[in-house]
Order: structure tokens, then C-alpha cells, then sequence
């Protein structure tokens, strides 16, 4: 299979863990006779630095002519007091707006070997298995008006979390259909006791929800589903929400994984390309240090292969590789613990690949 596939590092150890991302997927194209083209943009910071636009207009049709994107992470403190136009974030923002990619899916998932790694005890996460569906492109992140103005010799600020219909309906229904083929429910988070942009997205979850008799719709408000969690996260299956909650809520998440170095995603248009990118930031506290866990990224490249491609084979051999090397013990900084040995980013990116490769040659 022949493939071409956009490689935006970004900043911090954005462009770490998505050089370990692309020693897989070119082990993968090796070990299943694919062709893979790797294709390099900027984004975020770097691309201020060189172009002065943190989302140039080479890297959209970069994008827009690839069959996938590859996305590290953006931002860190250098470029934090520049004018929000001039922001790494709006980069990825941009990306994410040109694409049309209006569904972010954040898998949570437990590893029995990582259970010592989270700070929640064994039985609260033990078996937690769920989904975030979180609005990509709509919300606090996009709404007009936004910004700062003078009134009444006041310095005042506004930002509007403004969805349309269309916009709210296409990610329900795209979390019922998941939830369908998963285990049939969907726990809808919202603020509706306050927002009117929480009462529309509950009436138009009960509408679709008339559409999927198997599954069933639960509502919850934003501040309980936070707590909710991590007291019982066994009770979710596909959890959906608007941007900002679906942000919050999926760091959080991360704990029970033991680190957010272990969360992918995938960002989701409705005629592609699609967008994989791990969930965590640039992480400037650790940048440069080849310390950072590129199994996030890793396992976003494996859900590209899966998600874009159809290579439902080559995609569970890495998440296989993965659970196998952390089975084995192998940790990265951020998830050591007694009885572990430490990895380097290119260390642990190496085990993965080692792990695939003599897996699938004796098989
Ligand atoms: P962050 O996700 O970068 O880091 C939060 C904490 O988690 C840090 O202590 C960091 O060291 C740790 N961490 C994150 N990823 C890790 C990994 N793979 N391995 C080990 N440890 C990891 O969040 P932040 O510090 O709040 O933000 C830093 C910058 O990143 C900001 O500029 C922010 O805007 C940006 N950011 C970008 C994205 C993205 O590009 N998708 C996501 C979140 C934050
Ligand atoms: C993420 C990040 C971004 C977001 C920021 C960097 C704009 O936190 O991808 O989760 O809030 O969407
Ligand atoms: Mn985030």
C-alpha cells in the first residue's frame, strides 16, 4: 500500500516523540511491504520562528495533499507573550479548522503492567476501558466575538461559545455509532443546568439518541463527570463533549493511565485527511532531555494505520509491541517505578520497534 503522510513535529518534544512515531511506522512499512512517504511541515513556534505564521500556507496544502497527518505537539514559553495571533496554539487550531476535523477521539484505556504507575488505586481502574468524543472545531476555541476591548474605561474581555445545530449533532451521532459498536452506551457531559449551549446539546442528544435503540444516553453535568472519573471510571463507555470540556476532561483521564505520555488521538474530518497527534502538550519542563514517553504518539500513529489506512493488522501488532515492552518492564521517566528499568524517548521508541519485528517474524 502506497501512502503519503504529513510529519508536523512541532515544538518541544513534540518533534521527539514523532521522530520515535516514524521509526514505527517505517518499521511497519518494512515488515508489511508498504510505502510509506514521510513529508515534513511547520507548524507552531518553529514555524514563527522561520516564517513568521505558525500554520504556513505550505503546511495546509501539505496537509490537504496527504492521505494522513502526523502532529507532535505546539506551544512553550518562548513564544507565550506573543500576540494570539501569533500563538503556536493557533496553528494547531488552524490545522484543525482547515481540515474540517470536528471529532477528537481520546481512548482511555487500562494496562494491567502500568497499574503501580497511576496514583488511583488498582480496583478504581482496574479494567476502565471508555472513549472521549470531544467537538473539535466549534465552542469557546472558534466563537465570535473574541478578544479584548475598552468599555466604560475598563479593560474587558470576551470570548463566545457558540455551536450550530449541524455542529452538535454530527459528533452525537458519530458518538452513538461508536457506542454501538462498543459496549452501547453513551454518557452525554454538559453544563445544562447553566448554558444554552448545554440545553441544545442535550435536546439534540435525545433526538438522535431515538436513532440508536440500542444504545443507551446518559446526561451528566461537566462538574460531576469530572469527579465521577476518577471515583468510577468502569461506568463509562463513549463519553461525548463539547471542545473545552473534552480537553479538560481527557487530561484528567490520563491519570489512570498512569501518565499523560500514554494517551492518543485521533482528530477526524468527514472525507479526510485525518489528523493523529497525542494528546499532551510540548512539555517545556522536560523538552530536549530525551526523556519524554513517545508511546501516546506511538499509539497515534498506530490508530492512523488502523482509522486512515484500513491496516487493522499492522495497527494491533503496535499496540501489541507496546503492551508487550511495558509488560517487559521498560518504562520511560515519567512511569518508572521500583522493579523498572528507565528508557530514553529513542530507547523506548527502539523496544517498540524490536518488540514488533520478532513478534511478527515467528509468526
Ligand atoms: P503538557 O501536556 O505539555 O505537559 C503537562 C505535564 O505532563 C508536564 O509535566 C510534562 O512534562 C508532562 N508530559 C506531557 N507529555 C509527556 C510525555 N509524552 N512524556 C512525559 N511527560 C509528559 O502541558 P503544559 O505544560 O500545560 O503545556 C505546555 C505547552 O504545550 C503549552 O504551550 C501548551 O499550549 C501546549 N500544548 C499543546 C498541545 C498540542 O499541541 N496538542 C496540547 C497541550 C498543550
Ligand atoms: C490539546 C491542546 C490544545 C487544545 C491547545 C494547545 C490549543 O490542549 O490538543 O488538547 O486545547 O485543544
Ligand atoms: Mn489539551
Amino acid at each position: 500500500m502506497q501512502k503519503k503522510i504529513a510529519v508536523l513535529p512541532g515544538d518541544g518534544i513534540g518533534t521527539e516523540v514523532t521522530r520515535g512515531a516514524v521509526e514505527i511506522l517505517k518499521a511497519v512499512a518494512d515488515r508489511y511491504g508498504h510505502d510509506f512517504q514521510f513529508e515534513y511541515g511547520l507548524i507552531g513556534g518553529t514555524a514563527i520562528d522561520q516564517t513568521g505564521n505558525p500554520l504556513p500556507e505550505d503546511t495546509i496544502s501539505l496537509c490537504k495533499d496527504s492521505d494522513a497527518v502526523l502532529l507532535g505537539a505546539v506551544g512553550g514559553p518562548k513564544w507565550d507573550s506573543n500576540p494570539s495571533h501569533l500563538r503556536p496554539e493557533k496553528g494547531l487550531l488552524g490545522i484543525r479548522k482547515q481540515l474540517n476535523l470536528y471529532a477528537n477521539l481520546r481512548p482511555i484505556s487500562f494496562y494491567a503492567s502500568l497499574s503501580e504507575a497511576s496514583p488511583l488505586r488498582k480496583e478504581i481502574i482496574q479494567d476502565a476501558d471508555f472513549m472521549i468524543v470531544r467537538e473539535l472545531t466549534g465552542g469557546l476555541y472558534f466563537g465570535k466575538p473574541s478578544g479584548r476591548t475598552m468599555e466604560s474605561g475598563q479593560e474587558t474581555v470576551v470570548d463566545t461559545l457558540l455551536y450550530h445545530r449541524y455542529e452538535i449533532k454530527r459528533i452525537i451521532e458519530l458518538a452513538f455509532s461508536l457506542a454501538e459498536q462498543r459496549r452501547g452506551k453513551v454518557t452525554s457531559v454538559d453544563k445544562a443546568n447553566v448554558l444554552e449551549s448545554s440545553k441544545l446539546w442535550r435536546e439534540v442528544a435525545e433526538e438522535v439518541s431515538k436513532d440508536y435503540p440500542n444504545v443507551a444516553l446518559e446526561h451528566m453535568l461537566v462538574d460531576n463527570a469530572a469527579m465521577q472519573l476518577i471515583r468510577n471510571p468502569r461506568q463509562f463507555d463513549v463519553v461525548v463533549t463539547e471542545n473545552m470540556f473534552g480537553d479538560i476532561l481527557s487530561d484528567e483521564a490520563s491519570v489512570l493511565t498512569g501518565s499523560l505520555g500514554m494517551l492518543p488521538s485521533a482528530s477526524i474530518s468527514s472525507k479526510g485527511p485525518n489528523l493523529y497527534e497525542p494528546i499532551h502538550g510540548s512539555a517545556p519542563d522536560i523538552a530536549g532531555q530525551n526523556k519524554a514517553n513517545p508511546i501516546a504518539a506511538i499509539l497515534s500513529a498506530a490508530s492512523m494505520l488502523r482509522n486512515s489506512f484500513g491496516l487493522e493488522q499492522e495497527a494491533q501488532a503496535v499496540e501489541a509491541a507496546v503492551e508487550a515492552v511495558l509488560e517487559a518492564g521498560f518504562r520511560t521517566a515519567d512511569l518508572s517505578g521500583s522493579g523498572t528499568n528507565t528508557l530514553s524517548t529513542e530507547q523506548m521508541a527502539e523496544e517498540i520497534k524490536i518488540s514488533m519485528l520478532g513478534h511478527e517474524a515467528i509468526t
